[in-house]
Parts: structure tokens; C-alpha cells; sequence
């Protein structure tokens, strides 16, 4: 049975995350860029939307919808503001799913349902200055002192940092396990001893709030581990499955909004006595895009399908962001060279476009990170 319909929630969900974006988020999204800026008064609506809790279970106060309603959600709100759909993404992806699928049942009733109305904000903290995509470098120490872990450690590229009270931090227990002494951790940001780095003044997504995070001996209670002691690594390689399916999203969906930048475009703006999508150079582009965006659905809806019904999909998951993040940056390229010297203006949000969709192959692993995952899965035994 293959079925390309959507469902009527995933429809419904959708067109209200279209028209938020449209309504709330569009006004001043330039305005936020420039001054890099977080969305406050629209992630406030966006939780009392449910959109924190998007696939949480609704015996926690989320809305209990699948991957893909997830995913058309992230690409609407990516089409116009991809710094509010990795918050977003992070949140849902990287912070609920985690506790939801590790957590025991007492961490679920304690953190989901403020995690899923959206009272509060969740982030993940894996990277750090030394240890970025080979994960397991990490320093970051977490030392067993009985009934709590005393954290001291650097982490770096945080999104959400600011904005987040629940942190999932990713820290060594035992180094010489290497990554079997990896344990992942719910952390309260207003712990004593937690302090942020400046705001990261980005090339795009500007107004995604970016810093480090230090640690210095922060006391974290021994009930605020996730899973068994030592299953931190693999925790949160199961969780940047999701996340990828998340930045996949984000990706699509901002090459979607340059797109349908570049069609408009090319539909009113004459040169040479006609439409310039009358040329065939400008309708050749438009005919490449499509087909790229169209691919890569095709293979982000897979990824989304095989999660909920709970089929093996790293390599798909893989193979989604990848491509969505690679197809984002040349989608928004030549969405730029479409609109001329105006392509080259904030005005028509094109140029912005690009330079998020830049961040799409760097963070929650890099396109060559995926491609290892995605070679490997056929070389290796
Ligand atoms: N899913 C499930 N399990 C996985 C896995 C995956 N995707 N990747 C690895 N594992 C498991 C392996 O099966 C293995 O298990 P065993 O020990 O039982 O065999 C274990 O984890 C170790 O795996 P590897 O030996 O393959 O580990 P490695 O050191 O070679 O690294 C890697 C693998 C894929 C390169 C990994 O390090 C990686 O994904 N790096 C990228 C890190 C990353 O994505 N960082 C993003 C930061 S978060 C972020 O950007 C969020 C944000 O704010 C937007």
C-alpha cells in the first residue's frame, strides 16, 4: 500500500503553522535578523499553540501528532523565520523526544508537560570547542559524587541557551570508557554555576540564540540522568536521528520559501519584452529547483514514515538532511541570481534565505557526517 495523501490533521496542521508564520512571524523577521533579535512575543503563542509539544503523548499535555504533521509544520515556519523552526526543532527533536523515549516515568511527569505547553524551553548540549562532529572528544566531565554529578565542562554553538530552562547535556562520566562513559543529563538552567558566553553574531539565523555554556562545579541530582549509566552516547545518537529529521525540515522548507520567492519573481519581473520565466535560462532554473525540492520530500517523508512506524531510519534520516541541506543551498543560490541586484537586498528575504540554509549543512552533523553515516551503512558489515 503506498499512499502519497496526507491526512486532515496533518493538512489542518499544516495550513495553521502557514498562517502563523505569515500573520506573526513575517511583519518583522527582517527586523529581527538585522538586530538578531529572538521571537519572544511568537514562541510564547507558538507554546500555547501546542506546537512545543507537537508529538509529545497528550497524557503530558502534548498534541500527540506523527513525524510528518512535524514535518510540514517545520517547513511553513521555515519558509519565513528558520531561526524560530530550530528552536522549534531543537525543543521537540532533541529535548522532549529524549525524555519522552529514555526518561523514566517520574523525569516524564516532572518535566514533559511544561516542556510541551511550552512554559518551558528545552536544548541540547553536545558540541564543544574541541569536539564538534567526533562527538566522543568530549571533555565535559560529570564526576559520580554519590547522590548527585558535579559538572564542569565547555559547551559550544548552543541554540536555544538563553532562551531554554531545560538543558540536555551530554557529558563524560568515565573517559576511559570512551564512548561507552558518555551519560546524558537533564539539567535546570537556573542551576548555581551555569554561565552563558555572549550571543554568537552569525552569519544567518541571527536571531536563533547562540552561546556557550560553562559549567563550573554544577551539582546535577543523581535521578536526572537519562537511561542506563553509560547509554549517554547512543542516547544521543538516537536523538540526532530526529533532530536530523527536524533540520531536514528546516532545510526544506527554507529552499521552499525561496522558490516560491523566485517563481513569483520570475512571473512579474519583465526583461527582453517578456516574463523573464519566459526565458528559458530563468525557466530552466525553475524547472531544477522543482525537481530538487520535489526529491527531497519525497525523501524526507520516507525518513518521517519509517520513524513512526518505528522502522530503523538512521541511514534514512541521513540521507534526508544531507540532501534537504544541500538542495537549501542551491535552491536559495540561484533564488538570488533569479532576482538580480534585488536578490542581493534584504528586501525580498532571498539573501537571508541563503544564509540560513548555509547552517543547514554545518549543524546537527554536517553533510560529510552524513554521508560517513550513509556509506558506512553500506560498507561496513
Ligand atoms: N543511531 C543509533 N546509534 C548510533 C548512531 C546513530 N545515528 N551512530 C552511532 N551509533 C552507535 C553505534 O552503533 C555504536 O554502538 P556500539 O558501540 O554498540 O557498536 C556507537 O554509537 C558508537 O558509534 P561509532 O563507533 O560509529 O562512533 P564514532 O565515534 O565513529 O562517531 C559519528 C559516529 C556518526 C561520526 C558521530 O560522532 C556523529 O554523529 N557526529 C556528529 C555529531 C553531531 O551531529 N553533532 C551535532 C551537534 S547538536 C546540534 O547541532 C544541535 C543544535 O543546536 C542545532
Amino acid at each position: 500500500m503506498l499512499n502519497f495523501d496526507f491526512t486532515e490533521e496533518q493538512l489542518m496542521l499544516r495550513q495553521a503553522a502557514r498562517d502563523f508564520a505569515e500573520r506573526e512571524l513575517l511583519p518583522d523577521v527582517l527586523e529581527r535578523d538585522e538586530k538578531g533579535i529572538l521571537a519572544t512575543r511568537q514562541i510564547k503563542l507558538l507554546g500555547e499553540l501546542g506546537f512545543f509539544g507537537l508529538m509529545v503523548d497528550p497524557k503530558y499535555l502534548g498534541v500527540g501528532m506523527d513525524t510528518i504533521a512535524y514535518i510540514l509544520a517545520i517547513e511553513e515556519i521555515s519558509k519565513i523565520d528558520a531561526s524560530v523552526a530550530v528552536l522549534m526543532s531543537v525543543h521537540n527533536s532533541l529535548v522532549n523526544n529524549p525524555i519522552e523515549q529514555f526518561g523514566t516515568e517520574e523525569q516524564k511527569e516532572k518535566y514533559l508537560p511544561k516542556m510541551a505547553t511550552g512554559e518551558n524551553l528545552g536544548a541540547f548540549l553536545l558540541s564543544e570547542p574541541e569536539a564538534g562532529s567526533d562527538a566522543t572528544m568530549q571533555r565535559t566531565q560529570a564526576t559520580d559524587q554519590g547522590d548527585y554529578y558535579l559538572v564542569n565542562g565547555v559547551k559550544n554553538w548552543i541554540s536555544n541557551a538563553n532562551c531554554a530552562d531545560i538543558y540536555m547535556l551530554i557529558a563524560h562520566t568515565n573517559p576511559e570508557k570512551k564512548n561507552k562513559g558518555i551519560n546524558a543529563f537533564i539539567v535546570e538552567k537556573n542551576t548555581p554555576g551555569i554561565t552563558l558566553g555572549p550571543h554568537e553574531n552569525k552569519m544567518g539565523m541571527r536571531s536563533s540564540d547562540t552561546h556557550s555554556v560553562m559549567f563550573s562545579d554544577v551539582k546535577v541530582p543523581k535521578q536526572n540522568r537519562l537511561g542506563e549509566d553509560g547509554a549517554g552516547f547512543k542516547i544521543a545518537m538516537k536523538i540526532l536521528n530526529s533532530g536530523r529529521i527536524g533540520i531536514a525540515s528546516q532545510a526544506l522548507g527554507i529552499a521552499m520559501g525561496a522558490f516560491e520567492r523566485a517563481v513569483q519573481y520570475a512571473r512579474e519581473r519583465k526583461a527582453f519584452g517578456k516574463e523573464i520565466g519566459h526565458h528559458q535560462a530563468i525557466a530552466f532554473k525553475i524547472s531544477d529547483m522543482a525537481v530538487k525540492i520535489e526529491t527531497a520530500q519525497l525523501l524526507l517523508l520516507k525518513a518521517g514514515w519509517m520513524k513512526d512506524q518505528h522502522k530503523p531510519y538512521t541511514v534514512e534520516a541521513a540521507m534526508a538532511k544531507q540532501y534537504c541541506a544541500d538542495i537549501a543551498m542551491e535552491v536559495t543560490t540561484q533564488a538570488v541570481q533569479i532576482h538580480g541586484g534585488y536578490g542581493y537586498v534584504k528586501e525580498y528575504h532571498v539573501e537571508r534565505l541563503m544564509r540560513e540554509a548555509k547552517l543547514t549543512q554545518i549543524y546537527e552533523g554536517t553533510s560529510e557526517i552524513q554521508k560517513i553515516i550513509i556509506s558506512r551503512s553500506f560498507l561496513n558489515d
